[in-house]
């Protein structure tokens, strides 16, 4: 059994994914993004996001004016392709066979890109969890509670390592404080890949 670590209610999986197996995501990332581009989504509020996004699966997850949301089209109107094998076998080694996530995020973080403290609240049903792969540079990753103002803990997260927000833990806040620029080779270019997969229906 892989080692866990948990961090307010989130299960961390240090070094779940090899390096084959980390590749692996890394070339079928790039599959995804050849057929539905990263973009940078506005905020409801107008401002450009930092970080790069893009999705696979039945639903993308988009940002405009119009507010966050799922949307079955990519921005530029083509449908988003489908989720990596590879990537499905996490989850259901993880959650489970019962259901397969319908979307997977993919968030691109160059040097200097961080994420606000946030709760993943966008989809219908909140007894799934949600499945997150980190792959390249590594990323301070903090978590409260349920509450904004909430007593948060941080932990660097790695290449390879896999969190889980489940349970309890479903609607804790959480985000990116930094990344560590050029600590990882597995991007020839640096910066740092997060898939996130979530059940959204
Ligand atoms: C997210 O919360 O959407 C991303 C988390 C991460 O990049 O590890
Ligand atoms: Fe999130």
């Amino acid at each position: 059994m892989t080692d866990r670590i948990m961090l307010n209610g989130v299960a961390v999986y240090p070094g779940y994914i090899d390096p084959d197996g980390q590749t692996a995501l890394v070339a079928a990332t790039r599959d995804v993004v050849r057929a539905a581009p990263l973009f940078s989504p506005m905020t409801p509020y107008g401002k450009p996001m930092r970080v790069r996004m893009t999705s696979a699966g039945r639903f993308g997850w988009v940002s405009d004016r119009g507010g966050y949301r799922y949307s079955e089209t990519h921005p530029a109107g083509v449908a988003w392709p489908p989720i990596p094998d590879p990537v499905l076998s996490i989850w259901r080694d993880l959650v489970g066979q019962a259901r397969d996530p319908e979307c997977c995020l993919v968030n691109f973080y160059g040097e200097g890109v961080k994420m606000g403290l946030h709760q993943d609240r966008d989809e219908a049903d909140f007894t799934w969890p949600v499945l997150s792969v980190s792959l390249g540079d590594e990323a301070l990753f903090r978590v409260g509670g349920t509450g904004r103002k909430d007593k948060t803990a941080s932990i660097w997260l790695r290449s390879g390592d896999v969190a889980v927000m489940g349970g309890a833990a479903r609607l804790a806040y959480h985000g990116v404080d930094r990344i560590r620029f050029g600590t990882s080779t597995l991007l020839p270019q640096g910066g740092r890949i997060n898939l996130t997969l979530r059940v959204v229906t």
